[in-house]
């Protein structure tokens, strides 16, 4: 088969090129390299540089190549970012969908992968959700994935464009030599490890006050290999029973900042400096999937928990410095 991945250079993208590679698929990688790593991007997958805004170069990658589903990643995704300018998020997140579905519909191309977020529950009443919690975003970034899922939704109906939707939780860890590598790091897992190896001198952690049992929010953590394995079984799912589906990807155990930082501080054997600051806005106190309609529908388990999650990326951050 033949995919399109938008967003393909960036940190989960360029572990699904890997993946699919490895499991004999032709991968189409277009991404504009604002946030992605051209040097990431396997040899065997053919780099689009364009951006997904510019209809006009979209068009010209689906003529080109006869692509037979697109895995959409392609977007800005920093939550604190999108509460300061959310007129930047609403631009690219939605415009760039709606050009791509567009193009889907000229080329017929029926089949999508897309990368939603946990972001579009906003702060569940319940400790562990489910597909069927309501909707109500907390933060800008959560609102975009929203909207698009419901767009996505429309062109099913009117174009007969089958999708997955893949409510990821939180991506972490390191495989295939690639692990994550933004220019402005907000992530947790990431940025704890970079101040264990003193690339940062402390790390800062927001809210200690939350209603948690050690005070710090709770998230829950999948490995990005899982998280790309659930991408060719959704796949997969579509070509079989062409039924759209919208499905959770958690490992549904929480851990609280504090215990990551620990479970870090563990791993580099070594304590490191925190500064407490206040809480963020758009921050859910707790956010933890219900997989099991993953497990029903696609078969996906996640196979790595978390130890193994930050062992890879450690092991990987470790890697770059020397
Ligand atoms: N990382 C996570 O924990 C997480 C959790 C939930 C959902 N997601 C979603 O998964 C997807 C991938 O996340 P990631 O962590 O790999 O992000 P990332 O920022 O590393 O990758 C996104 C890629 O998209 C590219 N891009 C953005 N806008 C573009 C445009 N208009 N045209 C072309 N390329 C464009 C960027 O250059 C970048 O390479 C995103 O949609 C994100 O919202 C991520």
């Amino acid at each position: 088969m033949k995919f399109l991945i938008t967003g393909g250079a960036g940190y989960i993208g360029t572990n699904l090129a890997n993946y699919l590679l490895l499991n004999n698929h032709q991968v189409v990688v277009l991404d504009n390299l604002e946030l992605g790593n051209k040097s990431l991007v396997p040899q065997k997958a053919k780099l689009h540089i364009n951006d997904l805004r510019n209809k006009k170069e979209v068009e010209k990658i689906f003529s080109e190549s006869k692509i037979d589903a697109v895995f959409h990643l392609a977007a800005y995704s920093s939550v604190q970012e999108s509460m300061k300018i959310p007129g930047k998020y609403f631009n690219n997140n939605i415009i760039s969908t709606v050009n791509l579905l567009e193009t889907m519909v000229k080329f017929n191309v029926k089949c999508l992968i897309f990368s939603s977020s946990a972001a579009v529950y906003g702060n569940p009443q319940k400790y562990s959700v489910n597909e069927e919690c309501p909707l109500s975003p907390n933060n800008v970034y959560g609102q975009t994935k929203k909207i698009i899922e419901e767009m996505l939704d429309w062109y099913d109906r009117i174009y007969n464009i089958k999708f997955v939707s893949l409510r990821y939780f939180n991506a972490a860890g390191a495989d295939y030599g690639v692990g994550e590598k933004r220019k402005n790091e907000t992530h947790l897992i990431p940025l704890a490890i970079k101040t264990a190896l003193k690339e940062k001198e402390y790390l800062t952690v927001f809210g200690n006050n939350y209603p948690t049992k050690d005070g710090t929010a709770i998230r829950d953590y999948v490995h990005i290999t899982d998280i790309s394995k659930a991408h060719l079984l959704s796949f997969n799912y579509l070509k079989k029973n062409e039924k759209s589906q919208i499905i959770n990807l958690g490992s549904g155990l929480g851990k609280s900042v504090s215990e990551i930082v620990d479970l870090v501080k563990k791993i580099n054997n070594s304590d490191f400096k925190i500064r407490i600051e206040n809480r963020r806005s758009g921050d859910p106190i707790v956010l933890v999937a219900n997989y099991f309609k993953a497990k029903k529908i696609l078969g996906w388990e996640p196979e790595r928990d978390i130890k193994e999650i930050i062992k890879s990326a450690y092991d990987w951050h470790k890697s770059q410095l020397q």
